[in-house]
């Protein structure tokens, strides 16, 4: 397997509840390293931009003004097949259907406001990864 990097976000339901630490401590243990990190309060329009894929779901406006609603953490991680292994630390999108251990079944609220979000394919890795860090600020 390949080591790869991807692009995950501690969501702001996750900030406010003082959870970045156990989250990392969780990406840690899975053997992924973070490469790259920042604290950052993203605009609608920014958050619109992220999410464009989902422009015209139902839930996009409610997802957007919960990603603009408070801190953010923006980091890059890289690892053996760090894209779908990050999607297994993850858990399922609803809390409901996360398996045991997840980040979602541990902490997550709600589908929406579900603590972390990680590129789901190499390509969306890599885009998402330039539209928030410059190569310089990647330290492997
Ligand atoms: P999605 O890309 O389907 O999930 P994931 O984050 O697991 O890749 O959806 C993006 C985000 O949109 C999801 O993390 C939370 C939000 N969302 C809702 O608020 N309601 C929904 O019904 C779905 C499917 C997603």
């Amino acid at each position: 397997m390949a080591i790869e990097r991807t692009l995950s976000i501690i969501k702001p339901d996750a900030t406010a509840r003082n959870l970045t630490g156990k989250i990392n401590a969780k990406f840690e243990e899975a053997g992924l390293r973070i490469v790259a990190q920042k604290r950052i309060l993203l605009t609608v329009g920014q958050a619109g931009t992220f999410y464009a894929v989902h422009k015209e779901r139902p839930f996009f406006g409610e997802l957007t003004e919960f990603m603009a609603s408070g801190p953010v953490v923006v980091q890059v991680l890289e690892g053996e097949g760090a894209i779908m292994k990050n999607r297994e630390v993850m858990g399922a999108t609803n809390p409901a259907d996360a398996a045991p251990g997840t980040i979602r079944a541990e902490f997550a609220q709600s589908v929406g406001e579900n603590s972390v979000h990680g590129s789901d394919s190499p390509e969306a890795a890599a885009e998402e990864i330039a539209y928030f860090f410059s190569g310089l600020e990647l330290v492997g």
